[in-house]
């Protein structure tokens, strides 16, 4: 057991950006330590985060299709119910073989781990406190990859069982008969149709009037809500929350209009409080090498992710962006990349979005909203997936793709979808705006039938024709 390590690197955090570019930095040649403060691998994303949240939202979409929709199918299964503990069983199941399969990877790319706490001690030293006691590595570079932890709700404790977090969301003991939910953000969408689809009586209050959180197409976020809607979600929008506590076995939440006036109290058996995340840089021993942290709380970085002491870099959810894994990823490997003197480069216009509701919203670069408050002059090809052959036929017409091109080039400036896969197809609109793509380019491009995916090829069409085909 040594006490005292020597590395090329060391990457403190192993969410998904720390743990792609320790990978990353082995496979180039570096000798690289990974420092983890929690028991498994793999950060929020994995343990409390995407993962654990797509479970649940893949399995209680099935139950709800099977309970609300096979018969109109032709499928006959009897009495449909489910069982939330198997549920949440498989959630477990699919959290502990990705995490493992990181300890996996780990081992195949010679990425040493060291379990404990990582604080920097000076520019090239990290202690990291853990179980056994304190190790010290000497390291040419450092990566602070700490990701983020839920913003506080001001005076609200979490008792992760009434009062929760997403955390708690993801580990209920049973569907709470009724919930709030404080955030119409992405949490808010997705843990909440989760437990309104298990039979809970969601409802969701949020301070602006349109819901989906930040970068969202406000067209898309109205579609979104109104289907929301009919499958039983309520919103109470332009609302803010003043306070909630617990009465007995009853949670009591007051709220008031964002303009004020209008106060009511709400009670509920569970409140999901889902405001957003902060940068999380605790015990990271930043104020000790001079780093100071932006108005925000993040670690400022320049555009090859250098901090402002040479050797520290960073990246993830504790810098500027968008808190998504793989936003986090992909600086990962560019910063790594560029440690070891390769070109660094990084669009942060072609970064997808998606909310993994039913149906699924994805989008890429600018909304409609973006371009009307720059003045930019902008061209809208639109096509429904009532008129696409593959989502009718699936039972899945709702929603639409909406392609944003430059009026004069065509160039791509925004892709926003909603619909059957829009996580999915909203790769393809990502690649094209990653390589500049025109409308007329997309459209040009042979889609294989029937698919969705030629519901962005017709909105492309639109974009720079005029016209789509089949609508
Ligand atoms: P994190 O994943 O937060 O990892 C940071 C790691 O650093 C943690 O393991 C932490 O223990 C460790 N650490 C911190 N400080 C220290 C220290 N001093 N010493 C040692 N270790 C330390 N994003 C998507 O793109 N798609 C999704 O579908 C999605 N769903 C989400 C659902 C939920 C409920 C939540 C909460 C988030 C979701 N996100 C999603 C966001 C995503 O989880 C984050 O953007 C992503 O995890 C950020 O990665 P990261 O590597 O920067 O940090
Ligand atoms: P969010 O920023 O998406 O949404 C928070 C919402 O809460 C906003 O709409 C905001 O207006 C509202 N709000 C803030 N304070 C309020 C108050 N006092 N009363 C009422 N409403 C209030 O944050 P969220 O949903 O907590 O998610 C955090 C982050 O996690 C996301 O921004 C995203 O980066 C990441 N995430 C990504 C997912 C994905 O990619 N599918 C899924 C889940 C999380």
């Amino acid at each position: 057991y040594a006490t005292t390590h020597d590395a090329d690197i060391v990457v403190i955090g192993s969410g998904p950006g720390g743990y792609v570019a320790a990978i990353k930095a082995a496979q180039l040649g570096m000798k690289t330590i990974s420092v983890e403060k929690d028991p498994t691998l793999g950060g929020t994303c994995l343990n409390v985060g995407c993962i654990p949240s797509k479970a649940l939202l893949h399995n209680s979409h099935l139950y709800h299709m099977a309970k609300h929709d096979f018969k109109n199918r032709g499928i006959e299964v009897g009495n449909i119910s489910y069982n939330f503990e198997t549920m949440m069983k498989y959630k477990a199941n699919a959290v502990k073989a990705l995490t493992g399969g990181i300890a996996m990877l780990f081992q195949k790319n010679k990425v040493q781990l060291v379990r404990g706490v990582g604080t920097i001690v000076a520019p090239n030293k990290v202690e990291v406190k853990g179980e056994k006691g304190i190790e010290t590595i000497n390291t040419k570079n450092i990566l602070i990859a700490t990701g983020s932890e839920v913003t506080p709700f001001p005076g609200v404790t979490f008792d992760e069982k009434q009062i929760i977090t997403s955390t708690g969301a993801l580990s209920l003991p049973s569907v709470p008969k009724k919930m709030l939910v404080i955030g119409a953000g992405v949490i808010g969408l997705e843990l909440g149709s989760v437990y309104q689809r298990l039979g809970a009586d969601v409802t969701a209050i949020e301070f602006l009037e349109s819901i989906g959180g930040v970068g969202i197409d406000g067209e898309v976020s109205k579609t979104l809500q109104k289907i929301l809607a009919k499958e039983g979600m309520k919103f109470k929008l332009g609302t803010k929350v003043t306070s909630v506590r617990k009465e007995g076995s009853v949670v009591k939440v007051d709220v008031e209009a964002a303009k004020g006036g209008n106060k009511e109290t709400m009670e509920c058996d569970v409140v999901l409080i889902s405001i957003g995340r902060r940068p999380y840089t605790r015990d990271l021993g930043l104020e000790k090498v001079g780093i100071a942290l932006d108005d925000r709380g993040r670690v400022p970085v320049n555009n090859k992710f250098q901090t402002t002491v040479p050797g520290i870099y960073a990246i993830g959810d504790c810098i500027h962006g968008p808190m998504l894994a793989h936003k986090a990823e992909d600086e990962g490997i560019v910063c790594v990349e560029g440690i070891k003197g390769m070109p660094v480069h990084f669009n942060y216009d072609a970064i997808p979005s998606v909310i993994y509701t039913t149906p699924e919203v994805g989008w890429v670069g600018k909304s409609e909203e973006d371009l009307k408050k720059e003045g930019r002059p902008y061209k809208v090809g639109k096509f429904p997936f009532l008129a696409n052959s593959r989502a009718k036929t699936n039972g899945e017409p709702e929603g639409f793709v909406k392609v944003l091109a430059d009026k004069a080039t065509d160039v791509i400036l925004g892709t926003h979808i909603i619909g059957p896969g829009g996580g999915e197809l909203i790769n393809e609109a990502v690649l094209a705006q990653e390589y500049g793509a025109a409308a007329e380019d997309v459209a040009r491009v042979c889609h294989a039938h029937p698919t969705c995916a030629e519901a962005l090829r017709e909105a492309n069409l639109a974009a720079y024709f005029g016209k789509p085909i089949n609508f």
